[in-house]
């Protein structure tokens, strides 16, 4: 396969920045866009764009409650998928991908972009620091927890994912909220802890991620050139090219483990408990 032939689904702040990384990468080329806004996008509906066009791959870029529509129908008809962050709203949704793309045997990459980061090896991490503190761009369904707009997965998911590939499995999680913000706390089960304090504040510090070991700090640059967002698509679509699932920065699987750990994080807040992360689902006070 020479050009990889891409459509993109969900043309709103990801999309639009996902369109101009393609547009920087010789071997992508934009087939055709959808989108639910009239005039935004060549088709209405997604259905209509893989019926019509031949493409290679699809990039959904749609709020996390319409993920899994097109990426179990991309997956169905044989398509590799760039699916965004965080997998789906519903862990029955994210296992439902995963088990599509599975059967289908096609490359499939979730946007958790930190994974394209240059990550330390060999590192036995002690306590992860991680913040996320910065303005959010205003989307209909951000802050709506029904269309997975809350802040855990929506902010926090990204530094829960990177904290899994730094410290390994989550055990259990408890955590708190106000006005907003939300602080968390992960045990993972080789024995770090983990933090993670996300929220909207346009004065805030930004985003950043300290692993501390015995032996000293190390401070992940979370902004290298070039970006992690371009490094991830140019890895899934060199992973397309190559027919090759295993070369994506984050595979569906920890997509959904990150999801599951995410979602226990917010049944931590709402219930004020310490959660533990099971497999395929979430135990109160284990
Ligand atoms: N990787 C990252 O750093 C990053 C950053 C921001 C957003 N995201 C993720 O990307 C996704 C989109 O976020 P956004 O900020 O671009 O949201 P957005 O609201 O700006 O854009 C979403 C677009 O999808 C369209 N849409 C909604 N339902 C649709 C459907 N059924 N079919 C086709 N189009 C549909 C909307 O009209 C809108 O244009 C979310 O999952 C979000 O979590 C990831």
């Amino acid at each position: 396969m020479t050009d990889v032939r891409v459509g993109l689904i969900g043309v709103g702040w990801i999309g639009a920045r996902h369109r101009a990384t393609l547009a920087q990468i010789e071997e992508a080329r934009l087939v055709a866009t959808a989108d639910v806004v009239p005039g935004l996008a060549d088709y209405l509906d997604w259905r209509t764009m893989l019926d019509r066009e031949l493409l290679d791959a699809v990039l959904i870029c749609t709020p996390p409650n319409h993920h899994h529509p097109p990426a179990i129908a991309a997956a169905e008809a044989g398509l590799a998928v760039y699916l965004e962050k965080p997998v789906a709203a519903r862990l029955e949704d994210a296992q439902m991908i995963s088990a599509t793309v599975a059967r289908a045997g096609v490359v499939c990459a979730v946007g958790y972009q930190y994974r394209a980061l240059d990550l330390p090896t060999g590192l036995r991490p002690r306590v992860l620091l991680g913040r996320g503190l910065s303005r959010a761009v205003a989307r209909p369904w951000f802050g709506d927890p029904t269309q997975g707009g809350s802040q855990i997965l929506e902010r926090a998911s990204h530094l829960i994912d990177l904290q899994r590939a730094l410290a390994g499995e989550v055990d259990r999680v408890s955590g708190m909220g106000q006005r907003g913000l939300v602080s968390l706390i992960l045990a993972f089960a080789p024995g770090a802890l983990g933090t993670v304090v996300v929220g909207s504040l346009p004065r805030g510090p930004g985003w950043s991620l300290d692993v501390i070991c015995d032996d000293g700090t190390v401070a992940i640059d979370l902004d290298p050139k070039p970006p992690p967002l371009y490094t991830s698509l140019r890895r899934f679509l060199e992973a397309v090219r190559t027919a090759d699932p295993s070369a994506v920065c984050c595979p569906i699987v920890e997509g959904v483990a990150t999801l599951e750990v995410a979602l226990a994080c917010e049944e931590a807040v709402q219930s004020g408990g310490t959660v533990a992360v099971g497999t395929g689902r979430s135990r109160r006070n284990r």
